[in-house]
């Protein structure tokens, strides 16, 4: 069954450049799981150093990075050693290597005409659901700002249970939750915060 949002995420046991990874032992661990089209391209070259600038920040917020792609570890190898030795950056997260298409099938990320992955994202939450998926363009490079901002985004609303609006940033108020009967409606629109009796921002 592909993955959808909200759902659980499927389990796999793979080869990667740091060695043998099965995603159910992560379990408690927030995951972002992303997939590039191959090694030895320009722009998941310049993909992969951002990801690896980011790395501290995706570590202290608990998060742990995974790469994928249907190369072969022999061609993740070269390419990691590549981009250490012609641009001086170390690549911190595993990398799987995909080649029977396992996972990739899995997370509906194979782009059939050409028989590689797409360049997906997943957020997956503690209890391994999958709380956010995106796909871009082969021809468009992610932002890692934005992808940081939705990890924020999700662990805000995890901790604090509130969700959050648009062009919503750390430090900024949350959404409550809106009222589902018509007395609560009447509570809610007196409540700090309140625009209207559906909406209202909390810190
Ligand atoms: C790239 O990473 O540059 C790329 C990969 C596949 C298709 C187009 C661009």
């Amino acid at each position: 069954m592909p993955v959808y949002l909200g759902q659980k995420a499927p389990d796999f046991t793979v080869n990667t450049t740091q060695g043998p990874l099965t995603f159910s032992d992560l379990k408690g661990q927030w995951v972002l799981l992303f997939s590039h089209p191959a090694d030895f391209t320009p722009v998941c070259t310049t993909e992969f150093m951002a990801f690896a600038e980011k790395y501290d920040e995706f570590q202290k917020l608990g998060v742990k990075l995974i790469g994928l792609s249907v190369d072969s570890i022999y061609s993740h190898i070269q390419w990691l050693r590549d981009i250490k030795e012609k641009f001086g950056v170390e690549i911190p997260f595993p990398v799987i290597a995909d080649i029977d298409k396992e996972v990739a099938r899995a997370y509906n990320l194979i782009d059939e005409k050409a028989g590689t992955t797409v360049r997906g994202v997943f957020i997956i939450d503690p209890n391994q659901i999958v709380r956010w998926m995106i796909y871009y363009p082969a021809e468009i490079g992610r932002n890692i700002n934005e992808i940081l901002r939705v990890v924020k985004a999700l662990k805000f609303n995890w901790e604090r249970k509130l969700a959050t609006p648009a062009n919503w940033e750390p430090g900024q108020k949350g959404v409550a939750s809106a009222p589902s009967t018509f007395q609560d409606s009447l509570k809610n629109e007196k409540e700090p915060g309140a625009r209207t009796w559906y909406l209202r921002l909390v810190d």
